[in-house]
């Protein structure tokens, strides 16, 4: 019906709110965005200006003190933030990735022992699943969690954990029952960060992203109290999984952002570059290439806003539209980027513009929040499970 239809638009407050973050955006974190990735470092100053209106964390609901923000108000933050800055826009990526394992499934005293504190900008939230010999195959972890008393004891490492470090509180899925795995055998926990035991590895080093740490993780025996599990023992693959279906969405809205700041600056270099005594727009042969990275563009984001509507509503058929929107974005992202590399020539190679390393930072979000190839493993199982 009609009413479905507004719901898979923005709709007034949105606007509102991307004129908002655009204008920080443009403001605070662009003219940042070069230095950010030739430092590899995190950007504090960009956290504090997000923090001071909201848009660190805009998901957390109004109930736990924080700016109730829907998922189309997520995904329209991290778009606008990554169209000019991909490593910022996982500040509030990151931050929804992490604590929706809460939203979703926590007790009412662990979401008010830690959404308060993650809305008001006290910490930052990471999200702890892969280890370094379970990546695709996330049930294959063997990081546990041995029940003693009142407490759990943790042992082992995750890997490619994106913000550790900086972030105050890691939710870390382990093993507590390995006959049972993906079946009952995985349980949800919050770690936070000066827990005795647990420790962090160097960061990696990698094509993109450079502004957003990639670290290991170690749990040496780290003790913490049965009130830092999230929801049931054995719930936690499920909970993941879940987490994962509306973050797969952001994903998708990061490289809708990524690809809208490569096309920006591939249409704006095309007008103003002159060859052969006129302007490289005026040839059908840049013409065509600019058209296509904006249909691309476009059919992504609209695929984004829907699978943003499923998300807000937990719909049936989140699944297949959060792994959808994901690679398909990602998909659309690295074709952009590397198409506006082309536009610019020489120059888009080379650091004076930025689409090198918009190239370079759409890379990622073909792998992280599962590669590419699990997303069409999943599309299609929801899809054959239909016939
Ligand atoms: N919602 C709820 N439950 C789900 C679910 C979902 N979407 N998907 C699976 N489950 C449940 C199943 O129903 C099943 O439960 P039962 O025991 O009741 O039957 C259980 O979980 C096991 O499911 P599967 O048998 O389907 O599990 P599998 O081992 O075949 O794995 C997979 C499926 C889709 C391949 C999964 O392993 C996967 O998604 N892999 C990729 C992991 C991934 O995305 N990692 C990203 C890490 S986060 C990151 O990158 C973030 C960052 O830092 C930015």
């Amino acid at each position: 019906g009609s009413s479905d239809f507004d719901l898979y638009r923005p709709r007034e407050e949105h606007d509102l709110l991307r004129e908002a973050i655009r204008a920080l955006a443009t403001d605070k974190i662009a003219p940042r965005a070069a230095e950010i990735d030739e430092t590899h470092e995190f950007p504090h100053d960009v956290l504090a200006a997000l923090t001071a209106s909201d848009f660190h964390a805009i998901h957390v609901p109004e109930e736990y003190g924080g700016a109730g923000g829907d998922a189309l108000a997520a995904c329209i933050v991290i778009e606008e933030v990554a169209r000019v800055c991909a490593s910022s826009s996982l500040i509030p990526a990151v931050n929804k990735l992490g604590s929706m394992p809460l939203i979703l499934a926590g007790s009412e005293e662990i979401k008010q022992a830690y959404l308060p504190r993650l809305a008001r900008g006290e910490g930052m939230f990471s999200y702890a699943l892969s280890e370094p010999g379970a990546g695709s195959d996330a049930g294959g972890m063997t990081t546990k969690a041995v029940r003693d008393g009142d407490d759990w004891v943790l042992d082992g490492a995750k890997r490619w954990i994106t913000n550790a470090g900086v972030s105050e509180y890691y939710t870390v899925m382990v093993l507590t029952d390995p006959e049972k795995r993906t079946h009952g055998g995985i349980t949800a926990f919050v770690v936070e960060k000066g827990d005795e035991g647990f420790s962090f590895g160097a960061p990696e080093r990698k094509l993109g992203i450079q502004g957003s740490p990639t670290r290991e993780l170690y749990f040496d025996n780290v003790r913490i109290p049965d009130s830092r599990r999230i929801g049931e023992v054995g719930e936690g693959f499920a909970i993941a999984m879940q987490t994962l279906d509306h973050t797969r969405v952001t994903i998708g809205a990061q490289a809708v952002g990524i690809a809208q700041g490569a096309l920006d600056a591939a249409a704006a270099y095309a007008k103003e570059r002159s060859q052969f005594g006129k302007a490289i727009a005026e040839f059908q042969g840049i013409q065509f290439m600019l058209a296509d990275m904006a249909m691309k563009l476009e059919a992504a984001r609209q695929l984004v806003y829907v699978a943003a509507a499923k998300s807000e509503r937990n719909d049936a058929d989140l699944t297949f539209f959060g792994a959808a929107a994901k690679c398909f974005a990602s998909d659309a992202a690295m074709e952009i980027t590397t198409d506006a590399v082309q536009v610019l020539g020489g120059y888009g190679y080379v650091k004076d513009y930025p689409v090198e390393r918009m190239m370079r930072d759409a890379k990622i979000t073909q792998i992280y929040e599962g590669t590419n190839q699990v997303q069409r493993i999943v599309m299609a199982r929801k899809l054959l499970e239909q016939y």
